[in-house]
């Protein structure tokens, strides 16, 4: 075979395995078979010694030609083997941003923190700053300083869980009150959110450890008035604009004259339902004119000052608020009854 003809065969033979090679690593290992040191192309230009030299300059020629031919379809080839495998990496890699999605589960409100805010929010909007008192308290804070003296009933009333004789877990968030007249600064509209404990057995209405809401505000010439009209707002804002109130006489130790107010049944709106047991009317706190002698042991002249003040539980609230009929409920965090609020 002449030297020509072998120049044609291996430009042949090195552009048809080119075109069909599949990818930039085959295509490199062609390219050194044909164009490498020892490629096919350097051992057939060794062939030039027994060509006559009158031919030589053509066949030099004929042998850069055929190395450039195999070069450009080397150099095409490989830009589109390039660009495939640049496409089929970009294919794989795209982010779809119309796809919907993944939502994560953020929880939901605890209806006992529901109510709580909620009744936050109906006194801060008039003016109430939310204050806190510690759940472990002296017996002087939660019982002496609201006028329920040693020995005193409400004392048994209000079984208490006693560290020692002089500390005690807190049995009422009243204990609030006498922090926020100690800090001397009057007149004050406070209210205090938080837990209190008594020895309760657990049924669908108690639990040894619940939730109480306790406002209390100390000015000049405050008067029952005033009180009915709060805690009237109060209602109407919590249950609904047609909510009716209804105070009754009771009696507390730190308040004097003392009450608790009813409000009309959201349910039957007064006419007597299941959820009312028939009465038309669900107690829901209790409340007074604070007792000159409660100001007094706190340092506030009821001779210059008076005030009011008023207990909520805040489960009560939850339940009729929500509809749930077992305070249990609110205690056992199953997420298929939380989830519904
Ligand atoms: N501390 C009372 C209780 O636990 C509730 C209460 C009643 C609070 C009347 C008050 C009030 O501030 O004025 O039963």
């Amino acid at each position: 075979m002449s030297l020509k003809e072998k120049l044609a065969q291996i430009q042949a033979e090195a552009i048809e395995s080119m075109l069909s090679a599949a990818d930039p690593d085959v295509l490199n290992d062609i390219r050194v078979r044909f164009l490498g040191k020892k490629g096919l192309l350097t051992e057939a230009s060794k062939g030039m010694k027994d060509v006559p030299a009158e031919e030589r300059p053509k066949m030099g020629q004929l042998v850069n030609d055929t190395k450039k031919a195999i070069e450009e379809t080397l150099e095409k080839r490989k830009s589109a083997l390039m660009a495939a495998v640049r496409e089929k990496k970009m294919a794989a890699e795209t982010i779809d941003v119309t796809m919907p999605g993944r939502k994560s589960a953020i929880g939901h409100r605890h209806p006992l923190t529901l109510a709580t805010e909620e009744v936050e929010r109906i006194f801060i909007g008039m003016g109430y700053e939310v204050i806190e008192g510690p759940e472990v308290e002296y017996d002087y804070y939660n019982f002496e300083a609201l006028n329920i003296p040693p020995n005193h009933p409400a004392k048994d009333e209000q079984d208490t869980f006693y560290i020692n004789p002089q500390i005690l877990l807190r049995t009422q968030t009243s204990s609030c009150q006498v922090h926020a007249m100690e800090r001397g600064k009057v007149p004050f509209k406070v209210v205090a959110p938080g837990r209190v404990f008594r020895s309760d057995e657990v049924d669908a209405t108690h639990s040894p450890n619940f939730h109480q809401f306790e406002g209390m505000i100390v000015d000049k010439d405050i008067t029952f008035s005033d009180l009915k009209g709060t805690l009237e707002q109060f209602a109407i804002e919590l249950f609904g604009p047609d909510t009716k109130v209804k105070f009754r006489p009771h009696h507390f130790p730190f308040t004097e004259p003392s009450a608790e107010m009813d409000v009309s049944c959201f349910k039957c709106g007064g006419k007597g339902c299941r959820f009312c047991k028939g009465e038309g009317w669900i107690e829901i706190l209790g409340c007074g004119m604070v007792h000159p002698k409660v100001l007094k042991m706190s340092g506030i002249d009821p001779d210059e000052y008076s005030g009011f003040a008023l207990g909520v539980g805040l489960e009560r609230i939850a339940l009729l608020k929500y509809e749930i009929d077992d305070m249990r409920l609110l205690y056992e965090n199953d997420i298929r009854f939380l989830k519904q609020f």
